[in-house]
């Protein structure tokens, strides 16, 4: 991904990864992330408010994308109309179209401005305030990282965040409305369960990103040489039958360990996962509670999705709120 170029979080591994890893990671676990939640919570409520009056509304861009937008501006610590330009560059590149289009140029550039903007502004300012732009700014004022690692830093945590929780907080809820068993898990306070039900269904990332082998190996009767190109399909993954029982249908209160690998594995497993988390658990009850008989007017299985190998989202979900 040319966006976030040079050394990132995605394409390093060893010592370099663990020491860009250790600037935000420890600040984006679930237990850092405790004290966020009433601010997540209250970011819900607006946006439910601001809801009250409507007819039908869009989970997509009514509810899960402008909340996604409050709670990565608020965590980052930029303004809400710079984090959500950043996020439209961010989808837009990600997106389908050919590099070369003027207007993926474009998005590259602003995107790439905003970027180094954000840290070179915060870096002018009084350091110590509680978000991950301070963290990384911290970090490059201490030598830990250098300036591109910085910005890059900014365009990862922007571009992992750009698109999945929406997908995320938009399916949570919209399987609340149509599948019972879904939504008594909610309403018995086994939000948790659902969620991890929802991500390993309909996972916002289907394919991880690219592995190169660093041996000759054979995963299934394929031969792979050493240097070529291997993709993990996260989704097929999520259904596999010696893992899920009845893996093709919702079972949102499947007990042990999530299993599901929507948030990949290993060293790279998905910085943000706690962060998603939090908003589709406190989104989804909210929802149901603010708007009880609220229902999608079209069934999920026609949901009309957009994305390519990695983000995949649908392009609207659909509710009438009475
Ligand atoms: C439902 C929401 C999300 C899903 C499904 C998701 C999925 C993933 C997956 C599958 C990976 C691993 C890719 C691989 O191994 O090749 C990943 C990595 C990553 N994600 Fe997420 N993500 C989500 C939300 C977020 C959020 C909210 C952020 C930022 C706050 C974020 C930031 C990152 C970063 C920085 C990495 C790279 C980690 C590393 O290489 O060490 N993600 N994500």
């Amino acid at each position: 991904m040319t966006l976030v170029s040079g050394r990132q979080l995605l394409n390093t591994d060893g010592e370099t990864h663990a020491r860009l890893r250790g600037v935000l990671g420890p600040h984006l676990a679930t237990r850092a992330l405790m004290d966020k939640r009433p601010m997540v919570t209250a970011a819900v409520k607006v946006l439910l408010d601001r809801l009250a009056d409507e007819e039908h509304i869009d989970l997509v861009t009514d509810f899960a994308e402008p909340l996604n937008t409050v709670v990565i501006a608020r965590l980052l610590g930029v303004a809400e109309d710079a984090c959500a330009a950043a996020m439209a560059c961010c989808r837009l590149l990600l997106g389908p179209r050919h590099p070369e289009e003027p207007e993926m140029r474009s998005a590259y550039l602003e995107m790439s401005e905003a970027l180094a903007e954000f840290v070179s502004v915060r870096e002018h300012e009084d350091a110590g305030d509680d978000d991950l732009l301070s963290v990384i700014v911290g970090a490059l004022r201490a030598r830990r990282i250098r300036r591109r690692e910085a910005v890059s830093m900014v365009g990862s945590v922007l571009l992992g965040a750009s698109s999945p929780p929406v997908t995320l907080i938009a399916v949570a809820c919209a399987l609340a409305l149509c599948d019972q068993d879904f939504r008594f898990t909610v309403a018995s306070g086994s939000v948790e369960c659902a969620v991890e039900e929802a991500l390993r269904y309909q996972p916002p990332v289907s394919f991880s990103s690219w592995r190169f082998a660093r041996e000759p190996l054979e995963i299934a009767g394929t031969r792979i040489d050493r240097g070529d190109a291997v993709m993990v399909l996260l989704a097929a993954a999520n259904r596999d039958p010696r893992v899920f029982a009845g893996g093709d249908r919702i079972v949102p209160d499947r007990s042990g360990p999530a299993g599901h690998l929507s948030f990949g594995q290993g060293p790279h497993y998905c910085m943000g996962a706690a962060v998603a988390r939090l908003q589709a658990q406190v989104a989804v009850p909210a929802f149901l509670d603010r708007f009880p008989t609220a229902r999608l007017v079209r069934p999920l299985e026609e949901t009309v999705w957009e994305g390519v190998l990695g983000d995949r989202r649908p392009v609207s979900v659909e509710v009438a709120l009475r």
